[in-house]
């Protein structure tokens, strides 16, 4: 992979692994971001690279630079993060899609959107194949994320019909691993900061709502393999490990490889969380070749390893609360 590549978002989670891959594949990576919930910290070891860039912007202004592919990941993606100001939740994904959509269109770049699940909502179909038009709640308080994201594709499709702009779209799924935020309020790193501390796990509902889970580098080869295709096709595709588990079986799984004592409690569900959530990855098998390698338990190996070692030496600037009162939790 040559050429100038753009990653909004760049500093997040997600995005910091994925520059890491492009760099490895020898791109020339900018990273775009405005450190809402990533840091610096999830990028300074990429900063020596002679090839890589960091801008501070924030994606819902516009922005000028000369680049080949962009990949539009700016957005917060957890709970605890896009409600805590919910309306620049969705202009982040509106105007930051209508932003660089307009770049791609100005200097003819190829440009991916990672999109999400919760375009699916609270799905009757179950698992979800890309053809699945979703369950959304337009007015509740996950709606800043889910409808900001549907409205992004909608945008990506009317550019690509109207302007004939080279588009990918991605629907992620839960994706897991180092470098995720430690106070997101997302499942994987609230159980295992839990039982790292020796706290007690929460667990909301009953624990026997499903969740799949997707360690991160499965992820962005998937990311990058989508990218690579002909331009004909343009997804939605999704992205996400089909491997189905409760919360409950999650909890035990972090409690026995933290090897700690911490005991589950039971708290409410918070409003429109999905009952079970399962990609159909059909399309990601037969159009990328792709299918994820990395098992739950590797994965939280991995991740656990981080939280040990990062725990309380990550300097989010902009750490958010829970806000008070407000039972949010299990993860987008
Ligand atoms: N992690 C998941 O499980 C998951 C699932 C589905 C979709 N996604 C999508 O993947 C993308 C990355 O998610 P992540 O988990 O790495 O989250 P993250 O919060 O770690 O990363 C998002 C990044 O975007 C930046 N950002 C937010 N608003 C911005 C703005 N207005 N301008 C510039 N930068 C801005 C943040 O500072 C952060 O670095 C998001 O678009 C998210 O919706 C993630």
């Amino acid at each position: 992979m040559n050429g100038n590549t753009l990653v909004t978002g760049g500093a997040g989670f997600i995005g910091s692994h994925l520059c890491e891959r492009l760099l490895a594949s020898g791109a020339n990576v900018l990273c775009v971001d405005n450190y809402f919930t990533g840091t610096k910290e999830n990028i300074t070891h990429l900063l020596g690279n002679p090839r890589f860039e960091m801008m501070r912007h924030d994606v819902t202004f516009p922005l000028y630079v000369e680049v080949d592919r962009i990949f539009n990941l700016a957005c917060p993606a957890s709970p605890v993060h896009y409600q805590f100001d919910p309306v620049q939740t969705t202009k982040t994904s509106v105007h930051g899609a209508i932003n660089m959509l307009g770049l791609a269109k100005r200097v003819k770049a190829r440009i991916l959107q990672a999109s999400t699940s919760e375009v699916y909502g609270d799905p009757e179909v179950h698992p979800q194949p890309e053809a699945y038009w979703g369950r959304v709640n337009p007015v509740g308080i996950r709606s800043c994320y889910d409808e900001g994201k549907r409205c992004a594709e909608t945008l990506f499709f009317d550019y690509y019909r109207q302007h004939q702009l080279d588009i990918k779209v991605i629907r992620i799924f839960n994706t897991y691993g180092p470098r995720m935020h430690p106070n997101d309020g997302r499942v994987v790193s609230n159980f295992i900061v839990q039982a790292l501390q020796g706290n007690d796990i929460t667990v909301y509902g009953d624990g026997r709502q499903t969740r799949s889970f997707c360690y991160v580098s499965d992820l962005v080869e998937g990311m990058l393999r989508m990218m690579d295709t002909d331009r004909d096709f343009t997804g939605p595709i999704n992205i996400g490990n089909p491997g189905e588990f409760t919360m409950l079986e999650l909890a035990e799984k972090v409690i026995s490889l933290v090897g700690s004592k911490s005991k589950l409690v039971f708290g409410p569900l918070p409003q429109d969380d999905p009952r079970q959530r399962k990609p159909d990855i059909a399309l990601a098998q037969s159009k990328l070749a792709w299918t994820p390698k990395v098992s739950l338990d590797d994965g939280l190996k991995e991740t656990i390893a981080y939280f040990r070692k990062t725990l309380g030496t990550r300097s989010d600037s902009r750490m958010v609360e829970r806000p008070a009162g407000n039972a949010l939790g299990i993860s987008s």
